[in-house]
C-alpha cells in the first residue's frame, strides 16, 4: 500500500495480491490513505454531477444491461431537446455545474441533433461543463461534440480482457473498437471517463488486474466503478451482484495510482447498499451524480434492479445528501471540477 501511494503503481502481481488480501488492517490501511489522497487534494469537497438520461432506446444487446435491445417489458423514451434543457434548469438553479448526458446508442438519435442539442446547451449555460456519455461513435462525431462545446465523456471500457468482454457482450460488438473510441476521445481533448463493473458476471481477479494495467496506462481524467447488478430481463438475471469490499478496494487502488482522477461514488454503489455512497467516498471517491432526469421517465432507465433514482440520487434529494455526506465530514461543491483545477 505505501508503495501504491509513493509510486502510484504497482506490479502485476502485487495488484493480484492486494485484491485477494482479506486481511483488515492492511484493507484499512489502504482505505485511509486513498481517504488521505483525496482529501490532500480536493479537502472534504465532493463535485457533483447532474445527471440526465436521455433516451433509453439502444441498439446493443449487452448481456448485463436493462436498456438492451432484446429487452421488450420497458417502454422506451427519448427527450426533447426542450426537455434536455428544462433539465438543465433545474439543475443550474440547483447549484449544478455539469450536466451528463447519458444515453442508449439510440439509432434514432442523429450526430447533427447531438451537435444542435451541445450547442443550445453551451449557449445558455457557458460556465458549465457538459459531459456526454453516449457510447461508441465515430471519430467525426467525437470532434464535432467537442466542437460544439462538450468538456468530457464517459465510457467504461467494461472489461479489458478480450475472452471475458465475448461473455458480456454479442458478437457485433468488438472490446477493440471500444478501445478505439477511448483513444479517440483523448485525442479529440475530451476529459475522458472509462472504467468497469465489478463482480460482472465470469469476471476473475486476473481480469481486474488486467483492467487495472490499462487503466494506469491510458490514465483517464475520469474512472467509473460499480458493482455489477443484475437486471431481471437480461440473460445475467440470476447472477449475484457485485461485492462491496472489492467495489471499495478497487476505488483507493485508483485514488492512489491516480490522486488527481475525479472519481464517483457511483449510483451501483448507492444501490447495493444503504451507505453505499458514503462508503464510496470514504475509500477515496471524490464525485457523485444525483439524477436530473424528468420524473416520469426515471424508472424506465433501469439498467439494473431497484436503480436508485430518488431521495440523495436525485437532484431534488440535494439537501438530503448534503446531510448524509454531512455525517461522514464531507460537504457538497458547486464548483465545476474540471480535471486539474
Ligand atoms: N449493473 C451495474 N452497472 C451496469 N451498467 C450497465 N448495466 C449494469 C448492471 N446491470 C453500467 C455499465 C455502463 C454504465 C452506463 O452502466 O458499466 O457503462
Amino acid at each position: 500500500v505505501s508503495a501504491l501511494r509513493r509510486n502510484h503503481k504497482l506490479d502485476a502481481g502485487e495488484y493480484k495480491a492486494l485484491l485477494l488480501c482479506k486481511d483488515t488492517d492492511t484493507l484499512n490501511y489502504l482505505q485511509q490513505q486513498a481517504r488521505e489522497v483525496a482529501l490532500a487534494r480536493f479537502g472534504n469537497r465532493i463535485f457533483i454531477r447532474g445527471l440526465i438520461e436521455i433516451t433509453n432506446r439502444c441498439r446493443n444487446n449487452c448481456y448485463y444491461c436493462g436498456i438492451r435491445k432484446g429487452n421488450s417489458h420497458i417502454p422506451r423514451y427519448g427527450l426533447s431537446q426542450e426537455e434536455i434543457l428544462a433539465c438543465c434548469r433545474d439543475g443550474y438553479r440547483l447549484g449544478f455545474r455539469t450536466f451528463v448526458l447519458q444515453g442508449g446508442e439510440a439509432p434514432d438519435i442523429r450526430d447533427e441533433w447531438v451537435v444542435e442539442t451541445v450547442a443550445s446547451i453551451r449557449r445558455e449555460f457557458p460556465d458549465c461543463a457538459i459531459t456526454l456519455s453516449l457510447g461508441e461513435k465515430s471519430r467525426e462525431a467525437y470532434l464535432r461534440f467537442f466542437r460544439a462545446g462538450a468538456n468530457r465523456y464517459l465510457l467504461r471500457h467494461e472489461t479489458y480482457n478480450e475472452e471475458h468482454y465475448r461473455k458480456l457482450h454479442p458478437e457485433e460488438m468488438s472490446l477493440n473498437h471500444r478501445l478505439q473510441c477511448l483513444d479517440w476521445l483523448k485525442k479529440t481533448g475530451y476529459q475522458t471517463g472509462t472504467g468497469i463493473m465489478v463482480g460482472s458476471p465470469y469476471q476473475t481477479v486476473d481480469h481486474l488486474v488486467e483492467d487495472i494495467l490499462y487503466i494506469e496506462r491510458f490514465c483517464p481524467e475520469m474512472i467509473g466503478i460499480g458493482p455489477f447488478l443484475p437486471h431481471h430481463d437480461t440473460p445475467f438475471a440470476s447472477f449475484g451482484p457485485g461485492d462491496m469490499e472489492m467495489t471499495l478496494k478497487l476505488l483507493s487502488i485508483f485514488r492512489l495510482m491516480h490522486p488527481a482522477a475525479l472519481i464517483p461514488s457511483t449510483t451501483a454503489l448507492a444501490t447495493l447498499a444503504p451507505d453505499g455512497r458514503e462508503r464510496g467516498i470514504l475509500a477515496g471517491a471524490n464525485v457523485v451524480m444525483p439524477n436530473l432526469s424528468p420524473q416520469g421517465q426515471r424508472s424506465k432507465y433501469s439498467l439494473y434492479d431497484n436503480k436508485a433514482s430518488m431521495g440523495a440520487e436525485s437532484a431534488e434529494g440535494l439537501r438530503q445528501l448534503e446531510k448524509q455526506l454531512e455525517t461522514i465530514g464531507y460537504c457538497l461543491s458547486e464548483d465545476r471540477g474540471d480535471y486539474g483545477s
